[in-house]
Formats: C-alpha cells, structure tokens, sequence
C-alpha cells in the first residue's frame, strides 16, 4: 500500500500574474538565462491576457498578464504587484486530486476541464490556497506537445546559468495562521511536518518569525509556510504581509549544482542579493568544517554555508526582483544536506533588517 496518500508527481510550473508579461520574460531571460519557449496571447486565440512560459533545466515559469481592463485579474495584480498566483502540480490524476482535496476541505477553483489541440488534451483543475494563490492539478499524460494546447511553440534561447529545479517555494501568512496553513496541507494534500522553527531559532535583538516546512509528493515538494512573530521592530514577514496586501508566495529556492558559477553570472546581469558582514566569513571554518569551495570566493559573492547531519548546503538570497519588498529568490546549491540553513537565519535576518532600515519599514 502506497503511504502517499495524496500523489503528486512534482511541482509542474510556477505562474506569475504580472503587469506586463512581455518585460518580465525579458528580464527572467537576460537576468537569470531563462529560455523563452511558449507563447499564448492574440495571436494564438486567447483574447484577454497573454502567457510567456520560460524554461531551464527543469524549472518552468509561466508569466502572465492581462490584455483587457475587465480581466478577472486585474484587481489581484494591482493589490498585490506581480505575484506568484500558482503553483502547479503534475498529478496522475487531475480529477481525483480535485474532488479528493475538496472532500478534505480545500476551496475549490476550477472545476476539471480539458484543453485541447490537434496534439491532445490536457486535463486541468485548481484549487485556492492561503491568499489569491492556487495550486493547479495538470495532467498531459494524453499530450503529445509542448506545454499545453494552443501554445505556440517559441525558440528565444537564454544563456543558462545551470538552474536545474525549484528546490521550494515558500508562503507567508498571517500573524496566527501558520499552523492552521500546516494542518491544511497535512489534511487536504496528505503533506508531512518535515520541521519547525520558532522564534527562538529565528530571531535577531529586533525581529522573530516562525516557520514550518511541509513536504508532499513523496518529499518531492517542500513548502516552508512562515508567519510573523512578536519583535521589538517589524519583521520582514510582517513588511511582506503590508506592502503584497496578505498572505502569498515570499520566495522561490531554485536548484543549482555550481553556485559559484550561477551566482557570478546573476551578479554580473545585476541581479542584487543580500550581504552579510564580514565576521561571516571569518568565523566560517569552525562553524561548517571541510568544504569543497573555497572561502574567498564565497565571501566574494556573498554566498552562505551551513551544515546538517547529511552534509551541506550553499545558499544565497536575492533582494526583491520587484518594485515591493515582497518577492525575492534563493539560490540553492545542496551537498548532502536536506535542510534550510538555520545556521544563516540570523546572519540573513540581520542582512534583512539592515535593507529594512533603508526602506524604512523596521
Ligand atoms: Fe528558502
């Protein structure tokens, strides 16, 4: 007997609801090497928004935007700036995964429907969860084309810079709602508590947040849900939960296994990440041992170490990548270890804070 017992085969693709898809494909192809594939908009048939899919390694990125005024949308995207709308999932059964989650308590969305092209069909369903997010059940198994019917196939190569998947996506709720969050992906998509961190793993002299990380699809899929926690200052859970106007995606962790490469090339198209004081660096030896970088070049980009029972893993984070201080990515480069990097929340969190000031929003 299978003890999944909610199957989902990966994380499919990430859809960003945007202002203007057409710039943003360029910037996640300049900036991070992302190669522009698929297209769907007037010229294919859709009459109220166009949809840009970009593509590396295994990462799939679907930017979409509105077209018309009226789009059902339109509101969303101007509460919350570009945002994270869904995370997909491929499923092997779109129709079970919805009625099953919706027994279990989930909201639906989309009842399952099918597209369709002269190449096959594609089964679809969504249902919503915490903010405007949803999570899409998609199957193609009866699909002999690209990504999903009346796409048209696009070839705008990027230069790659060795992404490979997204490793996790995570959510920030409400001040309160963490667990009610964690039981809803254990109740409803049959996710496990992997761990939890409270405030006194996450907290600097100013700001706390606490955090658990669910994962489902046989681990396949990790999602850390953080929510505020009391500070002396505002922390950067509560910054996000202000300025994106609720709970929704903070950050997405994209999968490397050549950081040092991936990050130079991000610096070198401007993408800015955060920085941690040198101290860092010095005390770096005797807190994660042998590794196979070397230190310099770590502290020359800024890059992060930690180490957990299985290994290490090497991460770095990106300021936002939009005009609010809502979302940003991680860079993650894992060798053995299966964790976060709770040895870097407090160097991260500090790092944060000191932006915050900038901004003034601590
Ligand atoms: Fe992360």
């Amino acid at each position: 007997m299978s003890q999944d017992s909610f199957p989902i085969r990966k994380v499919d693709h990430i859809r960003h609801y945007v202002g203007n898809a057409r710039q943003s494909a360029y910037y996640y192809q300049h900036v991070f090497g992302f190669s522009i594939t698929g297209f769907n908009g007037l010229e294919t048939g859709l009459k109220h928004e166009v949809d840009y899919l970009l593509e590396q390694g295994d990462v799939k990125l679907l930017f979409s935007a509105p077209i018309r005024p009226d789009h059902p949308m339109s509101p969303a995207i101007a509460r919350h700036g570009d945002f994270v709308q869904d995370i997909a999932f491929e499923v092997d059964d779109v129709d079970w995964s919805f009625h099953e989650s919706v027994k279990r308590g989930a909201t639906p969305a989309k009842e399952p429907y099918s597209i369709e092209d002269k190449n096959g069909s594609v089964r679809v369903a969504s249902i919503h969860t915490y903010g405007d997010t949803l999570h899409t059940f998609i199957n193609r198994d009866n699909f002999k084309g690209h990504f999903l019917p009346h796409f048209q196939e696009v070839n705008m190569p990027g230069d790659p810079i060795g992404l490979v998947q997204i490793d996790h996506c995570v959510g920030n709720v409400e001040l309160g709602a963490m667990n009610q969050w964690v039981h809803w992906y254990e109740d409803v998509l049959g996710f496990k508590q992997l761990i939890s961190f409270d405030d006194k793993d996450i907290s600097t002299e100013y700001t706390a947040l606490m955090s658990k990380v669910m994962a489902g699809g046989e681990g396949r899929v990790k999602f850390p849900i953080n929510e505020p926690a009391e500070g002396k200052k505002k922390s950067q859970i509560d910054e996000f939960l202000e300025f994106f106007g609720g709970a929704g995606v903070q950050h997405v962790a994209l999968l490397t296994n050549d950081i040092i490469h991936t990050v130079s090339r991000l610096q070198a198209r401007g993408l800015e990440f955060l920085k941690v004081p040198k101290a860092y660096y010095d005390a770096l030896p005797d807190r994660v041992g042998t590794i196979d970088e070397d230190i310099k070049e770590l502290e020359a980009l800024g890059i992060l170490v930690d180490r957990d029972d299985e290994g290490y893993l090497l991460q770095i984070f990106s300021k936002p990548v939009t005009d609010r201080p809502t979302i940003f990515y991680e860079i993650i480069n894992r060798k053995g270890a299966t964790s976060f990097g709770k040895g870097n929340f407090k160097a991260l969190f500090e790092a944060i804070e000191r932006e915050q000031e900038v901004r003034g929003t601590l």
